[in-house]
């Protein structure tokens, strides 16, 4: 497939088949992730692949959890609707951790490393896009307290989970966010 015609395909799917995803398929998306540029060439990223359905449940019961509070915390009504079910339903779910060690020399400075969170995003939207051209939707999920879904994957404290990626054969067709026009937000200096 054409590069960019996977780009502007590739959708959130949130609404996934029963099929399994062959072994092979999730060594290529991974193969995708590892390309993606990292600070100094650090590759922060390690990746859990979950097919366990007693484990999905965990996830799934732990976003509820956070979700429950977000909702009280915000008062934001579309949370409310807002249903994780893809977490049990999807057949593979690829853990994405970041190490903020790994992180450049933004390490070093105030605020704190996040090298290695822009690294770990670029290895995500390589994934998406190495799915969605082989015919396979996900979703980037982060809807969730760091810690405590870090907990329940067994995540190192000194490592950072970054998102859960939700794969599988898409159940219909997503809907397509429109983008705005992007030339109402580019300025050339020239
Ligand atoms: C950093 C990041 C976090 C996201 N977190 C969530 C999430 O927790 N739940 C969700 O349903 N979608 C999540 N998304 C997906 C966005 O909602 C989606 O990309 C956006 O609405 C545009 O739709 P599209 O991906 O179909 O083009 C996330 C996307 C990004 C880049």
């Amino acid at each position: 497939m054409d590069i960019f015609t996977a780009i502007k395909e590739r959708r959130s799917c949130r609404k996934f088949l029963p099929e399994p995803v062959a072994e092979e398929v999730i060594e290529k998306i991974l193969e995708a992730a590892a390309w993606a540029p990292s600070p100094l060439n650090l590759q922060p990223w390690e990746f859990i692949v979950i097919t366990n359905l007693d484990l999905k449940n965990k996830i799934h019961a732990e976003a509820i959890r956070c979700k429950t509070w977000a909702l009280e915390k915000s008062g934001w009504n579309w949370i409310g609707g807002y249903k994780v079910d893809f977490l049990t339903s999807a057949p593979v779910i690829i853990a994405v951790i970041g190490d903020p060690k790994k992180s450049g020399v933004d390490m070093f400075m105030e605020g704190g490393a996040t090298g290695y969170q822009h690294a770990c995003a670029a290895a995500i939207q390589n994934m998406l896009l190495a799915a969605h051209s082989l015919g396979l939707g996900g979703i980037w999920f982060t809807f969730f307290d760091r810690e405590a879904m870090g907990k329940a994957l067994g995540i190192h404290a000194e490592k950072t989970l970054i998102a859960l990626i939700c794969l599988g054969r898409p159940d219909g067709e997503p809907t397509a966010m429109p983008r705005k026009d992007v030339k109402g937000k580019t300025t050339y200096l020239t």
